[in-house]
């Protein structure tokens, strides 16, 4: 069986230790032939392709980033003046040409959707979920999250001094696109006083309230933690936008701290390591026995998979309900 391999969308920790994953299993276990393609689905359009051998992935489990690089090149979408016609005609023309028996799809929400539209056309595709975000719906957790949120806890950890030292507000917005996980986590992990997601619609005056009766009961600082996605006037960042408001609910000192891409960059944590090779094993494992369609999931602590069509075009969001807003609302956390 000749595979390809490909990875859409943002990038994240944990990608390439997939990649070694599903190449590893499928040339050692399966006697599969293995292709990469280059930048997500623009390099099906281009057919910019190499052969993944042993050699290329050597030092693949903990390099961040993508060795076969990413685009978010969406091949239906229409867009005008764009010179390529029928860009899915052409990848299917491109898949025949190489001889491609199974597309791996490895990427997020959007790739799920372009994912789900190829096997309707009828490509043989399995994919697996990768995000910071996590997001995607169907599984507990996608590899990359658990390297966002220690990276951001860490950042936490690291205002908390520097907020002590001046009796200042420090507000720290954290990536996770429309879903507040990012947040959640990292602000619990690193004992936020103020956690704001999107799910969650918040109050000024609530979170003002929370900073002074710290102030009263002797905690002259406090640490706000912003999702990127929470509801602002749309003109300032997130950050920002608290911040000022903050300050003007309460006359303290405040700043912002946008942490952005580096929690993208770098190194994985085990735990992604981990989870990044056995869903990257498992997607071979359903190639191998004709399993198509599907997206590699973990659901406690097993490896399983689901079909595309009952996760494509899904989120997965934080509830109310969730055990760590509750916990966290009992501890006197406040989540606006
Ligand atoms: O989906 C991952 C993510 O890092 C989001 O958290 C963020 O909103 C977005 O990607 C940033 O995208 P881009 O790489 O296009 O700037």
């Amino acid at each position: 069986m000749r595979i390809a391999i490909l990875t859409s969308g943002g990038d994240c920790p944990g990608i390439n230790a997939t990649i070694r994953g599903v190449c590893k299993s499928a040339v050692n276990h399966y006697g599969m032939e293995v292709i990469g393609i280059h930048s997500g689905f623009q390099g099906l359009l281009t057919k910019e392709v190499e052969p993944l051998t042993e050699q290329s992935l050597s030092g693949l489990l903990t390099r961040g980033g993508t060795i076969i690089g990413t685009s978010r090149e969406k091949p239906f979408k229409k867009t005008p003046g764009d010179p390529c016609e029928d860009k899915p005609a052409r990848i299917l023309q491109n898949l025949r040409e190489l001889a491609i028996d199974c597309l791996v799809c490895i990427g997020g929400n959007g790739t799920l959707k372009t994912a789900r539209k190829l096997a309707e056309l009828g490509v043989n595709i399995v994919s697996v979920p990768k995000t910071i975000d996590n997001d995607i719906w169907g599984t507990d957790v996608s590899f990359g999250f658990d390297s966002a949120v220690s990276i951001a806890a860490e950042a936490i950890d690291r205002l908390h001094s520097t907020a002590s030292s001046h009796k200042r507000v420090m507000v720290i917005e954290v990536m996770g696109h429309k879903a507040g996980w990012i947040a959640l986590h990292s602000g619990m992990a690193g004992g936020g006083d103020v956690i704001l997601l999107p799910e969650i619609p918040f109050d000024i005056h609530t979170v003002g309230e929370t900073i002074r009766r710290r102030i009263r009961g002797g905690k002259p600082y406090s640490i706000v933690v912003v999702a990127e996605g929470i509801a602002t006037d749309g003109r300032l960042r997130p950050a920002t936008y608290i911040a000022r408001a903050i300050e003007e609910e309460t006359g303290i000192e405040t700043r912002e701290t946008v942490l952005g891409y580096v929690q993208r960059g770098g190194a994985p944590t085990p735990f992604d390591r981990i989870l990044a090779t056995r869903m990257g094993s498992h997607a071979t494992d359903l190639i191998a026995c004709g399993k198509f369609g599907r997206m590699v999931i973990l659901q406690g602590s097993d490896i399983d998979s689901v079909p595309l069509d009952q996760v494509a075009g899904r989120l997965k969001l934080v509830s109310e309900t969730h055990d760590l807003v509750v916990q966290g609302r009992r501890m006197g956390v406040c989540f606006g």
